[in-house]
């Protein structure tokens, strides 16, 4: 009997560790379907011209492509999620082998007025951060480029959306950044009650909102560092808020190895902030009022 369950569970482990090997190879072209939000955000930015349109298009549809990661597990929309501002609502988002990220997700909206990308500004490049997800090894696992075109160039609904957006079929890591990076782009925001009023239609906002704008840029100064593009917009600048007495993340200090640059994160754009819970760069916060 005791013999019968060590040979059971010898064959059962041979099968998992078969099937993991199995799973996390980039040639498995597992067909996955693909999902995109049933509504689309108000797409395309009015300074879009169509062949941008065209790319942005595609960079959607690779968004929300599972098959951009080493098991088919999940997409960039998977830890960006629309209808939560393109962030997520945990505090820390779990990657394709279920492992969690080091920090919270970030929303995904008006990157151009960003400064620097990332919570510690690592980054400066939209077109080189798409594909450092892509290859991270919490997020989507890939290592070998030349393959992930291989497996996407299978999948028959890239044909013609690479040709429309690059003119031919041919599928690149450069191209799958870029289209990526265009359609991230296209996530802008700017007409909440907020720009509304601003436009002079001063009966959008409630009494206790504007109460609320007032203490914001007065009495709190949060607008001394919430001020990006004169609209609560991140600003591009890092700061320790003094959220930590030691720090278990170093945040900016751990891109320029600066000492005083410990603790300091970049300042978030406030924009869809009602939708972007929990807060900070680890989600501490649960809630606004926290
Ligand atoms: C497993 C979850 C996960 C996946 C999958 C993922 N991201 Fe992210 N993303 C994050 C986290 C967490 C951060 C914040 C990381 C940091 O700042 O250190 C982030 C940050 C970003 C940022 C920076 C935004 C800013 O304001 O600086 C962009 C842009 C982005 N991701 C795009 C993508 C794209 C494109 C994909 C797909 C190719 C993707 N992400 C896939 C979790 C994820
Ligand atoms: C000295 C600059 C500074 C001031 C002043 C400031 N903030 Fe911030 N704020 C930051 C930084 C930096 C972060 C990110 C900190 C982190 O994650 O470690 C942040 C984070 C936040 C967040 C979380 C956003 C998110 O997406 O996680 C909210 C909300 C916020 N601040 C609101 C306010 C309000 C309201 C005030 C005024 C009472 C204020 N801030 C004053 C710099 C500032």
């Amino acid at each position: 009997m005791r013999k019968i369950i060590a040979i059971l569970t010898i064959v059962l482990l041979v099968v998992v560790v078969y099937s993991c090997k199995k799973s996390t190879s980039v040639q498995d072209l597992k067909t996955v379907s693909l999902v995109l939000p049933p509504t689309p955000a108000n797409y395309y930015p009015s300074t879009f011209d169509s062949s941008m349109n065209k790319t942005a298009t595609l960079g959607r549809v690779l968004f929300y492509d599972s098959h951009l990661s080493v098991n088919n597990a999940i997409s960039c929309g998977s830890c960006h999620k629309q209808a939560l501002g393109f962030g997520d609502n945990s505090a820390f988002s779990t990657g394709y082998q279920g492992l969690p990220t080091k920090r919270n997700s970030l929303p995904i909206s008006d990157l151009s007025l960003a400064g620097s990308l990332f919570w510690d500004g690592r980054e400066d490049r939209l077109a080189n951060l798409s594909l450092r997800p892509i290859s991270n090894h919490v997020e989507m696992g890939i290592s070998d480029f030349d393959a992930l075109c291989t497996k996407l160039a299978a999948l028959p609904y890239y044909t013609q959306l690479f040709h429309d957006a690059y003119g031919d079929n041919q599928i690149t890591s450069d191209r799958i950044s870029g289209a990526l990076g265009v359609f991230m782009q296209a996530i802008t925001t700017g007409n909440s009650r907020f720009d509304q009023y601003n436009a002079g239609n001063k009966s959008v906002l409630t009494a206790q909102e504007i109460e609320g704008m007032n203490l914001f840029n007065t009495k709190y100064n949060c607008g001394t560092c919430h001020n990006g593009g004169g609209g609560y917009y991140g600003n591009g600048s890092f700061k320790d808020i003094g959220l930590d007495n030691s720090y278990s993340d170093l945040g900016r200090g751990e891109v320029t190895g600066i000492a005083a640059d410990n603790g300091s994160f970049r300042i978030p754009n406030l924009r869809n902030v009602a939708l972007t819970a929990p807060y900070m760069h680890d989600g501490r916060y649960k809630t606004l009022g926290d």
